[in-house]
């Protein structure tokens, strides 16, 4: 197989995690006989420094022509001072909004092995879970109108939360199907009692339901949903949700697996193109240092070759071989528990690359 894959490295640690998941692909491309091309892109910090805009015309356009996009992370403290709309997340929403990837999948599973690692009693951890968070990415607050202003003397700020009909369906849509290959269970979360937006988001999920007789639904409020989830995280497969309460959740839901720096997600549209990218953050405090996780982006990577090429046995061949590593006892700083082995970001790449 012959594809083109867009690499934005971004800021932070995003180029040595992102680095990593590139030599896991090569291994990939020269184990199954497939060709990948890279084309690296600018976006983020490190676009405001080349051109003073965090997403630039071109980029995007490079972005729209590729088969997928990798991504590392964009966002550091030299940025945080600009103004709104040239901070490096601008890039961000630009790319989802601009690509059409309204649908997120947040996996949160708990490795057997990093039991250590999670905050949670072990009681409550049981056997481990695994749930997996759909988030809308392309409507909601986050692409409201925001304004700042003034009235009668007070500063005054808007957000306006909107949503349609079809922008609830189709992401709603994505949640059953998903649920179906897993334990088909479909929690969506809102706040309907209080938001009109979620009153209009719960109708509509229910309407889709309907086609699905095999999948069960239940509605949660996303307060007591921030509760469970520490409570009980096992009762989750799929959580359902709008953009901001994702946001949130999906920070919430990592942490409970022990690190965010085990995360990967896939944001997905219409067409087979996707973006792939760890879940967290840039992390400027250890960028540069060869200390990060890049099991995130690895994972990520993983998902890229099933989902956008339909490469499920090279994405279980990833999978497991993560899997291995951590059995073998390799962790890195964040997942780092007694009697295992302590490794930089290469080594932990260097270790994953060996088991394929
Ligand atoms: C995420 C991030 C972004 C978001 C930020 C960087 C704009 O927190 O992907 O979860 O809020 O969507
Ligand atoms: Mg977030």
């Amino acid at each position: 197989m012959e594809k083109n894959i867009a690499v934005i490295r971004g800021d932070g640690i995003g180029p040595e995690v992102v680095g990593q998941a590139l030599r896991v692909l090569d291994k990939i491309c020269e184990k199954y006989g497939h060709t990948f091309h890279y084309t690296d892109l600018l976006m983020g910090g490190c676009s405001i420094d080349a051109h003073g805009v965090p997403l630039t015309d071109e980029a995007l356009e490079a972005a729209k022509a590729s088969d997928a996009v990798l991504l590392g992370s964009v966002g550091g403290p030299k940025w945080d001072t600009l103004p709104g709309n040239i901070r490096p997340e601008k890039g961000l929403l630009a790319i989802r909004k601009g690509l059409g990837l309204f649908a997120n999948l947040r996996p949160a599973l708990l490795y057997k092995e990093l039991g250590e690692a999670c905050p949670l009693r072990a009681d409550i951890i049981g056997d481990g879970f695994d749930m997996l968070i759909m988030r809308e990415l392309t409507g909601g607050l986050y692409f409201g109108a925001h304004e700042t202003g003034e009235q009668d003397g007070l500063r005054k700020a808007t957000d306006i939360m909107t949503y349609d009909e079809n922008e609830i369906r189709r992401i709603a849509v994505r949640a059953f199907d998903v649920a179906r290959k897993r334990r088909g269970k479909v929690t969506s979360v809102d706040k309907a009692n209080v938001l009109d937006c979620s009153k209009l988001w719960r109708a509509v999920v229910h309407e889709v339901a309907e086609e699905y007789p095999d999948v069960q639904l239940e509605d949660m409020l996303v307060d007591n949903c921030a509760m469970q989830l520490v409570k009980d995280p096992k009762q989750f497969d799929v959580i359902l949700t709008e953009n901001m309460f994702g946001d949130i959740l999906s920070d919430e839901a990592s942490m409970v697996t022990g690190s965010i720096g085990m995360l990967a997600s896939a944001s997905l549209g219409e067409t087979k193109l996707g973006m792939y990218e760890p879940s967290g953050g840039s992390a400027p405090d250890i960028a540069g240092q060869n200390k990060a996780n890049p099991i995130a982006t690895i994972l990520s990577a993983s998902m890229l070759l099933r989902y956008s090429f339909d490469l499920d046995a090279e994405a279980d061949d990833i999978d497991a071989a993560v899997q291995r590593v951590l059995q073998r006892g390799y962790r890195t700083g964040d997942i780092m528990s007694e009697g295992c082995t302590l490794v930089s970001c290469s080594e932990m790449g260097d270790h994953i690359l060996e088991e394929l």
